[in-house]
């Protein structure tokens, strides 16, 4: 992120002398024994940035949706311009301006984007829907935020990208005093983000208080006047934007040294032979692609949101239909052509896909069932052996992966956002896969957790999978990748070798500035 993104707005007056909008004071939030937010105080001045930062599990969202009356404490208080909220009442935290932007897209794919926009607080005339009444507050809150989208497209038809902007449309909508956003810029491009994180500026610049949740350190210190580390649900720190370092935010999350191993590109990797081969395969939004993923290899699709990488994988393996061109899978030198899905998995491809929550996971069984879904014939054949070894390969993945708290027996649902991509990753890890596909892999995963992701999925390389990345997370994919293939409007335009790759030239290619002859 550019220098001057990094000027902090405290300038514009002595924070000291205002009162904050909204204040938390000892917040307490239990989940049957487990304490998710422990005695937390937190304010924000209008016009401040305050960020908020913490591993997977530390407790953020909770603390938000307290704040937002989506969530009753079990002990301290809601202030508001010094009036308490009633706890656990939305509709007097909305009403009193504090919205909400949801850490999952909350959208009604099927309604149109005026309709969204003005869900559950519809202006009605005479107890009808006063629908121009409708599109003209949507139309502003659209206009104030700078984006532009046809009110009557439904959800579904919009990219992940621009149902961000519709959601933060839709809490700007309600005239907020303090607006939440609850890590907004997983799913956007840097371009997207940088002007997401302008836009906040600027509404902070009118006197907004903003509370912005990201495991993104750069975006915390591209915007925020304060930071607020939240550690196992405690507070461990709330300092100046000014006094703090990336390195020590980073510190007061984890609570202890992380070594951010960012030059951990794999050096001499042991490349073999195409083990993942597509030829001339089309898909709505594939055009005729044709890709090699060797054994040993980590291939990986860089390109913007939107630029068919997501569609490509899904028809390269099968999880959707091919127009035309075929697949293969050649291991111990035996070609298979894979016509579907479950021809992929049979010949030993794993497939975590972007969408978590529903394709990923089964929300309401335990850690240990969604990770033994995948590998039941892996298993023991015996069932009391089986069900004691499924519990001993589950408690070792999540320790692979770090999960918080690692409590097998819990449902997947009551998991922070980053510990369900955590399953998700371990259900799949767990099969030591030939061929293995990840679409987003550390979207939403704290730093931490990102480090040993990463560590995982290059250890499946060296021991010879041919691993094909989807990442927009440009570092990450630098990182990763022995080969870089740039995707755009379905087409690859660009191979780049993983060493003499960097973010412009990436991003040269997958914006359409620079095109590179592949054939
Ligand atoms: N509905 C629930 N039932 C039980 N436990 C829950 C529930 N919601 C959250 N928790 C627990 O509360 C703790 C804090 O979760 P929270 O979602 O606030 O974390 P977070 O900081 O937002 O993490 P992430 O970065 O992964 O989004 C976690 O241990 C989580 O498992
Ligand atoms: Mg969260």
């Amino acid at each position: 992120m550019s220098e001057e993104l990094r000027s902090p707005s405290t300038e514009q007056g002595t924070p000291a002398a205002r009162t904050p909008i909204i204040e938390a004071r000892g917040i307490v939030k239990r989940f049957g024994g487990a304490v998710a937010v422990d005695d937390v105080s937190i304010a924000v001045e209008p016009g401040e940035i305050h960020g908020l930062v913490g591993e997977n599990g530390a407790g953020k969202s909770t603390l938000m949706r307290v704040l937002a009356g989506v969530l009753a404490p079990n002990d301290g208080s809601v202030w508001v311009d010094g009036h308490q909220l009633d706890p656990g009442n939305t509709r007097e935290a909305l009403d009193a301006g504090v919205s909400l932007v949801h850490q999952e897209l909350s959208l009604v794919p099927e309604m149109t984007v005026a309709e969204n926009i003005l869900l559950g607080s519809t202006p009605t005339r005479a107890g009808f829907i006063d629908a121009r009444r409708q599109r003209q507050v949507a139309a502003e809150a659209l206009e104030e935020i700078g984006v532009t989208v046809d009110l009557d497209e439904p959800i579904a038809r919009l990219s992940v990208a621009l149902r961000q902007f519709v959601e933060i449309a839709r809490a700007i909508a309600r005239k907020p005093r303090v607006l939440i956003l609850d890590e907004p810029t997983a799913t956007l491009t840097p371009a997207e983000t940088e002007y997401l994180l302008d836009m906040l500026k600027r509404l902070a610049s009118r006197g907004l208080a903003i509370l912005y949740i990201s495991h993104r350190i750069p975006e915390i210190f591209a915007i925020c006047d304060r930071v607020t580390v939240l550690r196992d649900g405690s507070l461990v720190t709330s300092e100046g934007i000014g006094d703090l370092t990336p390195q020590s935010v980073v510190e007061h999350m984890v609570g202890r040294d992380l070594q951010l191993d960012l030059e951990s590109r794999r050096l001499n990797p042991d490349i073999g032979e195409p083990v993942l081969s597509a030829r001339g395969v089309k898909a709505p939004g594939v055009n005729d692609i044709d890709l090699d993923v060797r054994a040993g290899e980590i291939v990986g699709l860089g390109g913007l949101v939107g630029a068919g990488r997501t569609e490509l994988v899904r028809a390269m393996i099968g999880a959707d239909p091919r127009s035309g061109g075929e697949m293969t899978i050649t291991l111990g030198g035996t070609p298979r052509r894979i016509t579907g899905y479950r021809a992929a998995i049979a010949a030993g491809t794993a497939y975590i896909p972007e969408e978590r929550r529903s394709d990923g996971l089964a929300l309401t069984m335990t850690v240990v069932d969604n990770i033994a879904l995948p590998n039941r014939s892996a298993l023991s054949r015996s069932f009391v052996l089986q069900r004691r070894r499924i519990a001993e390969f589950a408690t070792a993945l999540a320790e692979a992966v770090n999960l918080r708290p690692p409590e097998i027996e819990r449902e997947v649902g009551q998991y922070s956002g980053g510990n369900q991509q955590k399953v998700v990753l371990a259900k799949w890890l767990g099969r030591k896969p030939d061929v293995i596909v990840l679409d987003e892999p550390t979207r939403g995963v704290d730093v931490g957790a990102k480090v040993e992701i990463h560590r995982l999925i290059r250890e499946l390389a060296d021991e010879g999978a041919a691993v094909l990345v989807v990442s927009s997370d440009l570092p990450e994919l630098l990182e990763l990748s022995d080969t870089i293939h740039v995707v755009r409007d379905g087409r690859i335009v660009g191979v780049l070798p993983g060493a003499e790759a960097d973010e412009t030239a990436v991003m040269a290619l997958a914006s359409g500035q620079q095109e590179v002859d592949v054939a």
